[in-house]
């Protein structure tokens, strides 16, 4: 329905390591592209529809070398993007995002910690609460959105980041994308996960609303999205263009839609197409491209559907 192109800053990088594709995409991958290749032009037996172009470019490359090397928290490229902060030359270090996913799934990455909300690939779920539990980004910007609330700060970088994608949508022409919440402090959570269950009780609350220090909010990597102009609320971002758009092509700009329908045992939440994860170019297109659903499964972490006491 809309392109699928990806912008500069999303194109992979040198050396391009695949994707962790499952066996069977991989497999019909390859036939497609060796169909392709032996069907001989003008031959009248061939399909009169032959492929497009297009549908070779969509076809990720299939991953062949995604084994870890040794031990990655002694590469030294590693060891100097590690004493910098700098989250993407951390995982170019390792050999690009799926390479850092698998050594971490492995547990070959113990200078990676995913308790830590400093980085892009901290994950807070249920049964894991910020550390400290009252965090807070040490950078924040105004996301360069029209903002339906008084909460529309990010991670400087984040900021950014969803400035361009909704200028990529806005230019693929889905209309405007705006922003409900962004960044949410702990005290902030406390009185919006209170509102939740004085509205609708702790159960319904907790499907919906992370409780004080559970949230992803809190860590200056999410934002709730909207359709504008005028802006439309959370609940019917879903059904927008715009919805349709960013579960498309929110990766290319790093970014994940993190309460997917169907991942709620998972997750511990509904369904939330306008909740958007940052987790840096990198990651989002080995999630993308590895077809995950959760961030759980990503890192190889168990379900988080309840909180444990
Ligand atoms: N609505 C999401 C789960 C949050 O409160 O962080
Ligand atoms: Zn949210």
């Amino acid at each position: 329905m809309y392109s699928a192109r990806q912008p500069q800053h999303a194109r992979p990088r040198s050396p391009i390591h695949g994707p962790a594709l499952p066996v069977g995409l991989a497999v019909t991958a390859l036939g497609i592209l060796l169909s392709i290749a032996t069907v001989p032009s003008g031959d009248a037996s061939a399909p009169q529809a032959m492929p497009e172009p297009s549908v070779v470019q969509e076809v990720p490359p299939v991953e062949t070398d995604a084994i870890p090397a040794a031990d990655p928290c002694s590469d030294p490229a590693v060891l100097d993007a590690i004493a910098t902060a700098d989250d993407a030359a951390i995982i170019a270090g390792f050999g690009g995002g799926e390479r850092f996913r698998a050594a971490v799934v492995a547990g070959n990455a113990p200078c990676i910690s995913l308790d830590d909300p400093a980085h892009v690939w901290v994950v807070v779920n249920k049964a894991r609460p910020l550390n400290p539990i009252d965090f807070a980004p040490a950078s924040l910007t105004d996301a360069p959105l029209q903002i339906t609330t008084g909460s529309g700060q990010a991670r400087t970088d984040v900021a950014q980041a969803v400035g361009e994608l909704a200028a990529a949508a806005a230019a693929d022409g889905v209309g405007q994308i705006g922003a409900n919440n962004g960044y949410r402090s702990y005290d902030l959570q406390v009185r919006t996960y209170a509102t939740h269950v004085r509205a609708e009780g702790q159960q319904s609350a907790d499907a919906a609303s992370a409780r004080a220090g559970h949230s992803e909010h809190q860590t200056g990597l999410a934002l709730d999205l909207v359709a504008c102009a005028p802006c439309g609320g959370i609940d019917a971002f879903g059904g927008t263009p715009q919805g349709a758009w960013v579960a498309e092509h929110s990766w290319e700009y790093g970014f994940i839609v993190r309460y997917e329908a169907g991942a709620t045992g998972i997750s511990g939440y509904k369904p939330e197409p306008w909740h958007v994860r940052y987790i840096g170019v990198e990651l989002a297109a080995a999630y993308h491209q590895g077809g995950f659903h959760t961030l759980e499964e990503f890192f190889g972490l168990p379900a988080a559907p309840d909180y444990p006491h």
